[in-house]
């Protein structure tokens, strides 16, 4: 298979394409990455000789055009993702989150006149908003779309450009939905990346609000299962959703990291919280389960935190370049 990967140098698609390298031998992998702030060559060193990195934009028609036409099927990752950012200058999320998957659309659609050409494209749990902190609800696919923020509405959109594509023109394309997720290679703008980066520099770690904020954590390597899992086995015109039940409110995770790094519980700073703040995701992941036969395998978070934390002591040269100015940014917004 000839996969062409959208964002394969950002945190969750570099960690897709070490896992393909990995486990799948047969299948050639061109990466298309912009290569903004968010995405590095460092995070594909480990598998630079097994792969094709082109560096290039997705609203780039013409360059998308002819790497789709050379391409069996297609991971769309490639988004502007910091939630922060968004709040700040919603322009690079209109514009590659929703131009961005357009231009991907339109060239699956073109190649797929002559050839079959399989598209998925990843979401986020945010587009359903948020939930009631003190309620067992969970989102499914018939949760009805209310995005919060202008990166939730822009992702939103892209979803429904996606939809609309399947039942128009009929592009062979499957979307999910995931919710928040932890492991190597995330940008330290990040929660869980920043907190660990802050410990190890000598900083305290920021929490914005009371910490009550629930998200529904899963290890990078699960999304990414599942991705594989719905790409093989999905149904055209499906949206999956990815959870792992890692439901956990922010003052909790944040007190386990100062743990498993030997500090106080109470050795962070409360700052300022994010506009608009969504409450609660949590996700029923059942029919990925019960259809396509999914299992999460880091079941355990304080393990995958645990290892997480290591990783970003071990690779000091990967994130702490860029640290002084992340934070620097964030002491803009948080006084
Ligand atoms: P990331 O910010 O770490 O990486 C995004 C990558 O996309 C970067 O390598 C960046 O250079 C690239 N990119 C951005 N704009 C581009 C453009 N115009 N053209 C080409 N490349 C461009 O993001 P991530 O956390 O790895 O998220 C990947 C995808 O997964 C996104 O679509 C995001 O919405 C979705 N998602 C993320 C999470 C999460 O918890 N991180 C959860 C659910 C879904
Ligand atoms: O749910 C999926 C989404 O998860 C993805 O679509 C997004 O791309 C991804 O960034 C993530 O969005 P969040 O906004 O949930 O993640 P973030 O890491 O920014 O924040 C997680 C929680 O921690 C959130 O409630 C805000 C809080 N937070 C964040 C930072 C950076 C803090 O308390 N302190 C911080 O310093």
């Amino acid at each position: 298979m000839r996969l062409l990967v959208t964002g394969g140098a950002g945190f969750i698609g570099a960690n897709f394409v070490h896992a393909t390298v990995r486990e799948r031998p047969d299948v050639r992998v061109t990466v298309l990455d912009a290569l903004t702030y968010a995405g590095t060559r460092e995070s594909l060193a480990p598998v630079d000789d097994d792969i094709r990195l082109v560096a290039g934009d997705i609203t780039d028609a013409e360059l998308v055009g002819t790497l789709v036409a050379e391409a069996d099927a297609v991971v769309h990752f490639a988004a502007e993702t910091h939630v922060d950012n968004a709040l700040a200058d919603p322009e690079p999320f209109v514009r590659s989150n929703v131009v961005g998957t357009f231009t991907v659309l339109e060239a699956v659609r073109h190649a797929s006149t002559s050839k079959a050409v399989r598209l998925h494209h990843v979401s986020t749990d945010e587009v359903y908003g948020d939930l009631p902190l003190d309620s067992p609800e969970r989102f499914t696919d018939a949760t009805p779309y209310n995005p919060s923020s202008p990166y939730s509405a822009t992702k939103a959109a892209a979803d429904m450009l996606v939809r609309a594509w399947v039942r128009s023109y009929r592009v062979a394309a499957t979307l999910s939905n995931c919710s928040n997720n932890y492991g190597p290679y995330q940008h330290v703008e990040k929660f869980i990346p920043r907190q660990i980066t802050n410990v190890l520099t000598g900083r305290r770690p920021k929490l914005y609000g009371s910490g009550a904020n629930v998200r529904d954590w899963i290890h990078v390597d699960d999304h990414n299962s599942a991705v594989w899992h719905i790409l093989e086995r999905g149904e055209t015109g499906r949206t999956y959703l990815i959870g792992a039940d890692g439901e956990q409110d922010n003052l909790t995770v944040l007190r386990t990291i100062l743990r498993l790094m030997g500090r106080a519980p109470d050795d962070f700073d409360h700052v300022t919280d994010r506009a608009g703040h969504d409450l609660r995701y949590a996700i029923d992941p059942a029919p990925l389960r019960d259809e396509l036969g999914w299992k999460p395998e880091h079941t355990d978070f304080e393990t995958g935190l645990r290892e997480t934390i290591d990783w970003y002591r071990a690779n000091e040269s990967w994130w702490g370049p860029i640290k002084d100015a992340v934070e620097s940014r964030y002491a803009e917004r948080e006084g």
